[in-house]
C-alpha cells in the first residue's frame, strides 16, 4: 500500500478520488497498513502530540458529559494539518451508551428533521424509534423482513437545519439545538483552545456497513474561525483528510467508536471522505468501548446514576431494553455527529434579496455516485456529497 499511495501522489491529479476509490473497493479487499490508528499505541511519522487546556473544562463538568478528566485524553495532531486534532475516545466507560441511544431515539424527533420527512408525511416520522424498536428488539429472523425507519434513516439535522439543496442554514429554520449535545460540544471545544464555541448547527450521519461518505469540503458555516466537531459511535470506519485542493492526496485514519475529531484553522476548510465503513469481526460485534459496564451505563430502571449524591447530571442512563435496540443496531452501523457554530459574534445571515435564487428540490440523502462524487444532472441539485450513500 506504502507503493500504492506513492505512485497515486506522483501524478497529482485526482489522487482523493482515487485513493477513496481504493479504501471503497470490496473486491480485492484493501490493504489497510496505511490507515493511521491513533488507538494504538505504535508511533507513526506523522502523528504528533498535541497541546489541551486541562483547565478549561473541571473534571466535574467533564463527568457530567459523561467524559473523562481532560489531562487523562489522548489527543493528538498531524504533520501536515495543522488545526486538525484527534481525540482518541475521550468518554468515560458506559458514556457512549448515552450519546448512541440520544442519536437513535432522542434527535431523530420532531422539530429535528431526517432524510425520511423528504418524502414521508410529519405524522409518519413522528415516531421512528417506537415505529421500529419492537422489530429491532426481536431476534433476527431468517425470513427477509421489510426495513424499518430506522435502518432507513440517513441523516437528522440539528439547531440550523442546513438545506441540502441550496447548501445553506437560514435564519428561518432554527430549532432548540439539544442542551446535553450542545454541553458536550462546549466542553470539546474548551478543551480544545476554543472557549467560546457555540454548538449551532448538528448534521448526524447513519452509516450502514456498506455506506460511504463522498468527498466534500464544510464550508456552509459563515464563520470558519470556529472548529468543527466530529463524534463517531458504533463501527468503526476510515476518514480520508485531504487538502484545500481537491487533487491533494488525503492521509487515511481510522475513527473508532467514541472517537472525536476537531478541524479548526488551517484544516477547518480541507476536503474528507468517509469511504468505508469496517465491521467488527463476527462474534465481537461492538467495540470494546461500548461493552464496558460502568457509571450511567445500561440499567433495569434508567435512573440517572449519580457518581455523587445530588449532582446533576447530562448523560442519563440507558434502560436494558433500549440499549438492546441501540446494541442490535449499532452492530453493524455507524453514527458520526458533526457541530458546528454557523454564525460569529454578531453575525447575521445575509438578507433575502442579496441570495442568488436557487431551485428548491429535495434530497433523500442517496446520491449514485461509486467514487465519491455525486453524479447525474438531476440528482445533482437534490443530493450532497455530505449524504452518506450505500452501494
Ligand atoms: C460531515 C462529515 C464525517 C463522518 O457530516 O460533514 O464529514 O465521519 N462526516 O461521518
Ligand atoms: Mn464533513
Amino acid at each position: 500500500m506504502a507503493k500504492m499511495a506513492a505512485t497515486i501522489g506522483e501524478h497529482g491529479e485526482d489522487a482523493f478520488r482515487k485513493l477513496f476509490k481504493f479504501y471503497k473497493r470490496r473486491s480485492p479487499a484493501p490493504d489497510l497498513s496505511d490507515v493511521i490508528d491513533f488507538s494504538k499505541a505504535a508511533k507513526h511519522e506523522k502523528v504528533l502530540t498535541t497541546e489541551l487546556n486541562p483547565a478549561a473544562v473541571s473534571d466535574d463538568e467533564a463527568r457530567r458529559a459523561g467524559l473523562r478528566p481532560v489531562k487523562d485524553w489522548r489527543a493528538f495532531g498531524l504533520l501536515g494539518y495543522p488545526g486538525f486534532m484527534f481525540i482518541s475516545n475521550p468518554f468515560m466507560p458506559g458514556s457512549q451508551q448515552h450519546w448512541v441511544k440520544q442519536c437513535l431515539k432522542t434527535y431523530p424527533q420532531k422539530p429535528n428533521v431526517c432524510n425520511l420527512d423528504m418524502h414521508m408525511a410529519p405524522t409518519d416520522t413522528q415516531d421512528i424509534w417506537g415505529k421500529s424498536a419492537d422489530v429491532l428488539r426481536k431476534p433476527a429472523s431468517r425470513i427477509r423482513e421489510p426495513k424499518t425507519l430506522l435502518e432507513k434513516l440517513r441523516w437528522v439535522t440539528l439547531g440550523y437545519h442546513y438545506n441540502w439543496d441550496t447548501k445553506t442554514y437560514s435564519a428561518d429554520h432554527n430549532t432548540p439545538f439539544p442542551s446535553d449535545l450542545q454541553s458536550l460540544s462546549g466542553h470539546v471545544a474548551a478543551a480544545c483552545q476554543f472557549p467560546v464555541f457555540k454548538a449551532e448547527a448538528g448534521i448526524l450521519n447513519y452509516y450502514r456497513s456498506d455506506s460511504s461518505l463522498g468527498i466534500h469540503v464544510d464550508e456552509s458555516e459563515l464563520d470558519h474561525t470556529q472548529p468543527l466537531l466530529s463524534f463517531s459511535f458504533g463501527q468503526s470506519a476510515i476518514f480520508l483528510l485531504g487538502g484545500t485542493r481537491r487533487e491533494d492526496p488525503p492521509t487515511a485514519m481510522y475513527m473508532h467508536s467514541g472517537d472525536v475529531m476537531v478541524m479548526s484553522g488551517h484544516s477547518r476548510l480541507l476536503y474528507h471522505a468517509v469511504p468505508r465503513v469496517i465491521p467488527s469481526p463476527e462474534g465481537d460485534p461492538l467495540h470494546p468501548s461500548l461493552e464496558a459496564e460502568g457509571l450511567g451505563s445500561v440499567s433495569d430502571q434508567g435512573l440517572i446514576q449519580d457518581p455523587i449524591q445530588g449532582e446533576t447530571t447530562l448523560i442519563q442512563s440507558v434502560t436494558k431494553e433500549d440499549w438492546a435496540v441501540c446494541s442490535r443496531y449499532i452492530q453493524t452501523s455507524r453514527v458520526n455527529m458533526t457541530i458546528r457554530q454557523v454564525l460569529g459574534p454578531g453575525q447575521a445571515f445575509p438578507s433575502k434579496d442579496k441570495r442568488t435564487e436557487t431551485v428548491m428540490g429535495y434530497t433523500d440523502g442517496y446520491h449514485d455516485s461509486q467514487d465519491g462524487e455525486n453524479v447525474g444532472l438531476k440528482r445533482r441539485r437534490s443530493s450532497d456529497a455530505r449524504n452518506p450513500v450505500n452501494t
